[in-house]
């Protein structure tokens, strides 16, 4: 069996807490007070899930805002000088996210730009649009809590306190009490994985829609396999009635992702595995630990993500690779003609 801490991938997600760490001694160095209308984040995959944990996080604070998240080349139509835009994109050179700050920046929107390095960092500077400079040279889906927590920094001191600095950094020493838990969970579910193989399905309930996307990302991406998505109370208006007929001889598995906290979500969740249990595919329950939303976010991000390491060393393959993804962004200007 091959031990963690071996290889660089792992020893990024276990230095998540330096990252958090780096958050909070850079909260309130960047701030851009305002009346603002909206928030919207912009990114690309592992930067653009920064958008979807902003979203659930403001959805549940009384001090919240609503959250636009683009993951595209374009905004929306209706921004403007009242919308607050954070721009995230981790190597700075995403076409996507640049063509999207650019339209941004026409509409007159007020720009933060969150970037380890490139283009999107050289634009900020030059042009005087607030920055939030992350650790360079990881891979970008690593970087999620210290962007997270540059978006979250700038939002507090900026007189939107959807999570404070004593809640962030409640959350960070958490998270290092749990550190060892978390990496015997994610060999678990790994192992689970591997055992039962076919189709993956992450399946939970709100608020956590944000948390399995970021599962799926991740298992995407570090171990090479499609993944679905299935949330509860939703899927009871859908996805149910496709398990009535699903067609013979595919193979599924099911890790459900339940906030033992919430009674109703709880609930849900089992209603969906008796249903998946009728269909004969194994459910794994992992439980999400944590007291705040935050928390029960970092720890469950920081599980699916070693998780899907562990997948792909036990599948032979390397998780920093993305060769799919580097193909794509090779032709991207011609698709864009940009
Ligand atoms: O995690 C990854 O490597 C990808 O999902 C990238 O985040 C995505 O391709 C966008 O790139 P960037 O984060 O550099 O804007």
């Amino acid at each position: 069996m091959l031990l963690w801490g071996v290889y660089k991938v792992e020893d990024l997600y276990l230095g998540w807490i330096e990252q958090l760490d780096r958050g909070l001694s850079n909260w309130g160095k960047v701030a851009v007070p305002g009346d603002y209308r909206s928030i919207v984040v912009s990114g690309m995959g592992g930067s653009g899930i920064v958008g979807d944990y902003v979203a659930v996080l403001s959805s549940v604070s009384p001090r919240g805002l609503p959250v636009i998240v683009s993951k595209s080349h374009l905004v929306p139509e209706f921004i403007g000088s009242r919308d607050l835009v954070f721009v995230i994109s981790y190597s700075g050179n995403t076409l996507e996210t640049r063509m999207a700050c650019m339209r941004a920046r026409e509409r007159g929107a007020r720009l933060v730009i969150v970037s380890s390095d490139g283009y999107l960092e050289k634009f900020a500077v030059e042009n005087n649009i607030p920055f939030i400079g992350v650790v360079k040279g990881i891979a970008p889906r690593t970087a999620l809590p210290e962007m997270l927590y540059g978006v979250l920094g700038v939002l507090d001191s900026s007189g939107i306190g959807i999570v404070s600095r004593e809640e962030a950094a409640g959350a960070r020493d958490f998270l290092k009490d749990v550190l060892k838990e978390a990496v015997g969970e994610a060999y678990s579910i790994a192992e689970f994985i591997a055992e039962h193989d076919g189709l993956l399905i992450l399946a939970s309930h709100t608020p956590y829609e944000s948390l399995v996307l970021r599962g799926k990302n991740e298992f995407n991406e570090n171990s090479k396999i499609p993944v679905k998505v299935e949330v509860a109370p939703e899927w009871m208006h859908n996805d149910i009635v496709g398990w009535e007929r699903p067609f013979p001889g595919n193979k599924y598995s099911v890790v459900a992702i339940v906030d033992p906290g919430d009674k109703p979500g709880s609930k849900l969740v089992d209603f969906m595995t008796g249903i998946y249990e009728k269909n004969n595919i194994p459910v794994y329950r992992f439980l999400l630990r944590g007291d705040s939303v935050l928390e029960k976010l970092l720890y469950g991000s920081l599980v699916l993500g070693l998780a899907s390491v562990k997948l792909a060393r036990m599948r032979g393959l390397d998780p920093l690779e993305t060769m799919s993804i580097a193909d794509y962004k090779s032709r991207v200007r011609d698709i864009f003609g940009a």
